[in-house]
C-alpha cells in the first residue's frame, strides 16, 4: 500500500511537473538583446554603420543590454561624447608638432573647433531626450554627426591624408547610432 501510495504520488508530482514545462511559453527563441536588435537595424539602414563596432561599443557600457531604448540613446551619447573630447584632445596634440604646414595647421585647428561643437551638441541632444524634445535633439544630433566630416574634408580638399581617419569613423559611427536610436524614441 504504501509502496503504491508513493508511486501514485510520483506520477501526481510528474504531471505536475510536465503542465508546468508545457504550460510555459516556449523557451526556444533565447532573449533577445535590444542592444544586438537595435545594431543590427542601424547597421542595416545605415552603411556608415558597422554591426560589431555598434554592438562592442554598446556593451561597453554596463547595463546597456538591460536598458530601454531612451537608455540605450544615452550611453551611446556618452560614447560619443567621449570620443569627440579624445579626438579634440588629439587634434590639439598634433597642432603642437614641428614642421607643419600652415594650412595642415588649420586643418587640424578646424577640427578641434567642429568637436568641441560636436561635444556641446551630444550634450545638447542629451538634455533634450530626457525632457522629451526629441525633434530638437536630432537636430543637435546630426550636427554633430557632419562634424567627422567637416574634419576630414579639410584635409582632403588640400589634397592631404588626415591624422584623424579612424577618430572621425569611430564619432561618425557613434554619433549616427545616437541619432538613429533617438529617431526610433518617437
Ligand atoms: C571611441 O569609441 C570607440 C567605441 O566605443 C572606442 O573603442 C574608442 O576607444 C573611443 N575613443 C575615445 C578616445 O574615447
Amino acid at each position: 500500500m504504501r509502496r503504491f501510495t508513493s508511486v501514485f504520488l510520483s506520477f501526481l508530482l510528474f504531471l505536475v511537473l510536465l503542465s508546468h514545462v508545457s504550460s510555459r511559453p516556449p523557451a526556444v527563441p533565447a532573449r533577445r538583446s535590444i542592444v544586438g536588435e537595435t545594431c543590427k537595424q542601424i547597421a542595416r539602414d545605415d552603411p556608415n554603420v558597422d554591426f560589431t563596432f555598434c554592438s562592442r561599443s554598446l556593451r561597453s557600457v554596463h547595463g546597456s543590454d538591460g536598458a530601454d531604448l531612451r537608455g540605450l540613446a544615452m550611453i551611446s551619447l556618452k560614447l560619443a561624447v567621449a570620443n569627440a573630447t579624445g579626438a579634440g584632445s588629439r587634434a590639439k596634440a598634433l597642432l603642437k608638432g614641428g614642421g607643419l604646414s600652415r594650412y595642415y595647421k588649420s586643418c587640424l585647428a578646424a577640427c578641434g573647433d567642429v568637436y568641441a561643437d560636436a561635444v556641446s551638441d551630444l550634450r545638447d541632444a542629451a538634455g533634450m531626450i530626457r525632457s522629451g524634445r526629441l525633434v530638437d535633439a536630432r537636430v543637435h544630433l546630426s550636427a554633430a554627426v557632419d562634424a567627422p566630416v567637416v574634419c576630414e574634408d579639410g584635409f582632403r580638399d588640400g589634397g592631404l591624408a588626415s591624422p584623424m581617419t579612424e577618430e572621425d569613423g569611430d564619432l561618425m559611427q557613434l554619433a549616427v547610432i545616437a541619432l538613429a536610436i533617438t529617431v526610433r524614441l518617437g
